[in-house]
């Protein structure tokens, strides 16, 4: 589905815990040559300095600083994003439980969402990206050329997360109230809560296989490419 002939989009897929997104965004932009960027990686890193610095996760200001003193890389590899820390890699410690917490934490801070966005729009401004989040379609790229929300019933998110630990070995399984709460944290929170974008097209993944929402989304992508000739 490449298409070298023209300019290459951006595409936002927003969505709650375990709709299956990264798995989903990884699969499409190596489909089309495009980096994928897993923003959230961004906020469990800026979790995991909070927590080696010793710095309150409401602590809004001490954050912000925090971020502008943090060097936070997304390297996009075929398994998901490598994620660097101060050229540290620290791929596999975001996974943990403690910085799951932080990083919902983290993320309802309007001034660390700011230093986020204004991060996340450098990396992926030009084009040829998947970009998966809670924002990208309504605030990182507003004018994205593809925005799906994808969503799935919260029962069956909680086996899927629960199967992707079982799968990467993580030490303690997915308790369902605490992603619960994180859901109603990034729901509800003021700045930039999860909601689908008015232009997104929504997606629900409940009874769907992997390979039937990548088809669903690929069509959609290939109906804007078409656009984009007209
Ligand atoms: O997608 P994830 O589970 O890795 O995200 C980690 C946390 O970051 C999650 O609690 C929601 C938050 N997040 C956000 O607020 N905005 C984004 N664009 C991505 C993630």
């Amino acid at each position: 589905m490449t298409d070298p002939t023209f300019r290459k989009l951006i595409i936002a897929i927003d969505g709650p815990a375990g709709a299956g997104k990264s798995t989903i965004a990884s699969r499409l932009a190596h489909k089309l040559g495009y980096a994928n960027l897993e923003s959230g990686a961004m906020y469990r890193a800026l979790a995991l300095k909070a927590i080696e610095w010793d710095v309150a996760f409401d602590d809004e200001p001490a954050l912000v600083q925090l971020a502008h003193d943090s060097r936070i890389h997304l390297e996009p590899t075929i398994a998901g994003n490598r994620v660097l820390l101060d050229r540290r890699d620290v791929t596999q410690r975001v996974r943990e439980s403690d910085v799951t917490e932080g990083a919902s934490r983290v993320s309802i801070h309007p001034k660390v969402r700011e230093w986020m966005v204004a991060r996340q729009q450098e990396m992926g401004g030009s084009g040829g990206i998947v970009m998966e989040g809670r924002d990208i379609g309504t605030v990182v790229f507003p004018h994205a050329d593809v925005k799906i929300f994808l969503d799935a019933d919260p029962v069956v998110r909680e086996q899927r997360r629960r199967q992707q630990e079982r799968a990467s070995g993580a030490a303690a399984p997915v308790n369902a109230a605490e992603l619960r709460e994180r859901d109603r944290r990034d729901r509800t929170r003021v700045a930039s809560p999860l909601q689908p974008a008015a232009d997104a097209v929504l997606l629900d993944s409940t009874s769907l296989s992997e390979d039937q929402v990548l088809e669903r989304i690929e069509g959609v992508v290939r109906q804007r490419m078409t656009q984009n000739r007209t």
